[in-house]
């Protein structure tokens, strides 16, 4: 599964703080769905962090925000151990800087064997970027006639997210229901939750509301049942 973190500003606003601090409220619940997606036997829990989009934002806040990742990422460390989440990290790496990315490659190489839960955290990422980067991989690995024979399952593999299954349900929080340029291509037949909550108070309880809305949902991959 998959969530569109989105509200951290207006749940500060609310508070009559800095959207800064909607950012460090929104981490303890990236803490507690990670930790009911453990308890719910979920495999792969997918995260919207940070867009390209999201670049355009100011300065000060692009700053914060980038060593919010770093310092939760190196704090979190001993309880992705002790809770076997392989820690996986995507996205376009050329604005990301080398500190940042050298502690990425680090965590994902030492949780790579643990096999409870993949948290993959989607980082300067976006859907668009995605399809391009794999149709120019495509494209430089193969001859044109295998270019042209090439099938949907098989483009899926020059995906970042090759390896990883397409998510069944996809969550957006705080009462926008768009896709905001996140996994387009993955998305095919995916089922969304929309939800008013703002993400820093979406916990266990709002994680599992969801999962069991799910549960009720028919998936008909367009034949007919
Ligand atoms: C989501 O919260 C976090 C990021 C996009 C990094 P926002 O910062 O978008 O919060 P709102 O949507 O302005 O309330
Ligand atoms: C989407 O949220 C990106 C993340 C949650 C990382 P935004 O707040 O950036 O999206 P828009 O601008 O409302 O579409
Ligand atoms: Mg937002």
């Amino acid at each position: 599964m998959s969530i569109i973190m989105d509200g951290n500003g207006r749940w500060a606003k609310a508070r009559g703080k800095e959207r800064v601090f909607g950012h460090f409220e929104g981490v303890e619940s990236v803490r507690a769905c990670t930790e009911a997606a453990v308890e719910e036997g979920v495999k792969y829990l997918s995260l919207y962090a940070f867009s390209e989009e999201n670049w355009n934002r100011p300065a000060d806040e692009v700053t914060t925000l980038m060593k919010l990742m770093m310092s939760s990422m190196k704090k979190e460390f001993s309880t992705f151990m002790d809770n076997g989440v392989r820690f996986v990290v995507l996205g376009n790496r050329e604005r990301l800087g080398k500190e940042l990315c050298e502690t990425i490659d680090k965590m994902m190489e030492e949780t790579a064997h643990n096999d409870r839960l993949t948290l993959i955290l989607f980082l300067s990422y976006s859907g668009k970027w995605d399809i391009m980067q794999a149709m120019k991989k495509a494209a430089a690995e193969l001859s044109a006639e295998e270019f042209q024979a090439l099938s949907a399952e098989d483009f899926s593999s020059y995906l970042v997210t090759s390896g990883i299954p397409d998510p069944d349900l996809m969550i957006r929080t705080s009462g926008e229901e768009r896709i905001s340029n996140y996994l387009l291509w993955q998305t095919a037949y995916t089922e969304f939750y929309f939800t008013p909550v703002l993400w820093p108070d979406f916990r266990k309880e709002e994680f599992r509301k969801a999962l069991e809305e799910y549960s009720m949902r028919d998936r008909r991959y367009g034949k007919v049942k």
